[in-house]
C-alpha cells in the first residue's frame, strides 16, 4: 500500500472516531442531549467504546479469511480511539455522575457487578494503551508485547459482559455485541488450531523421514 493511501486510510479512521464525540458536542450545545443528559452522554461513550475496541479486534479476523493485511496498520488507531473513549465514558461517571464523591463511586465498584467489570475491562485496556507506540515494542520484545496485548480479548468479554449485566431485560443489543465477539474470537480459535495441526504435520512428516533415513542406513 502506498504512503497517500495509507495516510488517507487513517485520516478516514480519525474522523469516523471523532465524529460521535463531535455529534456528542454538538447535542450538548443545541441542548438536544434528551431528558436525561448524563445517562445520554454515559451510554453513548460506552456504545462508541464497545464499537471502537471491536472494530480493532476486527482486523486480525479480516486478513485470516480475505488474506487483506492493509487492515492490521489500523489496529492500534482504533485500540487507542477505544482506550480514549472509555477514559471519557469513566471520567464522566466519576465526574457528572457521582462528582468525585470517592465513597459512592468504591461502594458502587464492590456493589455492582457491571461496575466491578467496567473497572477491570478499563484496568486491563491501561497497560496495552501505554505500551502501543513502537519504542516500547521494541523495548518489551515482539513476543511478550504479543503476549500482553492478548489481554485486549479479555476486556473486551469484560466490557461485553459489563453491558450484559446493566441492560434491561428484553434489550437484545449486549447479545448482538456479544455474538460479534463470538464470532471474532472463533476466527481466531479456528486459526489457531488450523496453524497447530499444521505444526504437528509437519513435525509427524519430519519424524517419519527421519525413521526412513536411519531404516535405510540401518
Ligand atoms: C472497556 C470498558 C467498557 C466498555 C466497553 C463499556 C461499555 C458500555 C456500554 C456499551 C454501555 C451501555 C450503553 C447503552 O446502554 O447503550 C455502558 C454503560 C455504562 N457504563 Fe460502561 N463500559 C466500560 C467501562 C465502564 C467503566 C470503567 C465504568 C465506570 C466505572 C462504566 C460505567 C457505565 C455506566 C454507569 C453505564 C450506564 C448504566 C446505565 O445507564 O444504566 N463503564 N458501558
Amino acid at each position: 500500500m502506498s504512503q497517500r493511501t495509507r495516510f488517507a486510510l487513517k485520516t478516514a479512521v480519525w474522523e469516523a472516531c471523532l465524529l460521535p464525540l463531535a455529534l456528542l458536542v454538538y447535542r450538548f450545545q443545541t441542548d438536544a442531549l434528551g431528558a436525561n443528559p448524563i445517562e445520554y452522554v454515559t451510554r453513548t461513550l460506552g456504545d462508541w467504546t464497545l464499537r471502537i475496541l471491536l472494530a480493532s479486534l476486527s482486523m486480525t479476523p479480516l486478513r485470516l479469511l480475505f488474506g487483506i493485511s492493509w487492515p492490521m496498520s489500523l489496529r492500534r488507531l482504533l485500540g487507542l480511539f477505544a482506550f480514549f473513549y472509555v477514559c471519557l465514558h469513566f471520567s464522566v461517571w466519576i465526574v457528572v455522575d457521582h462528582f468525585f464523591d470517592w465513597e459512592q463511586l468504591i461502594a458502587d465498584v464492590f456493589k455492582r457487578p457491571y461496575i466491578t467489570v467496567g473497572v477491570l475491562a478499563l484496568t486491563l485496556l491501561v497497560p496495552l494503551a501505554a505500551t502501543s507506540t513502537t519504542r516500547m515494542v521494541k523495548w518489551l520484545g515482539g513476543a511478550t508485547w504479543r503476549r500482553l496485548h492478548k489481554l485486549v480479548y479479555v476486556a473486551a468479554v469484560l466490557g461485553v459482559l459489563h453491558y450484559v449485566w446493566l441492560a434491561k431485560k428484553g434489550v437484545v443489543d449486549p447479545f448482538i455485541y456479544a455474538g460479534v465477539l463470538g464470532v471474532l474470537l472463533g476466527i481466531r480459535l479456528w486459526d489457531w488450531a488450523r496453524r497447530l495441526a499444521t505444526r504437528r504435520w509437519h513435525h509427524a512428516e519430519t519424524e517419519s523421514v527421519i525413521r526412513r533415513l536411519l531404516a535405510d542406513g540401518g
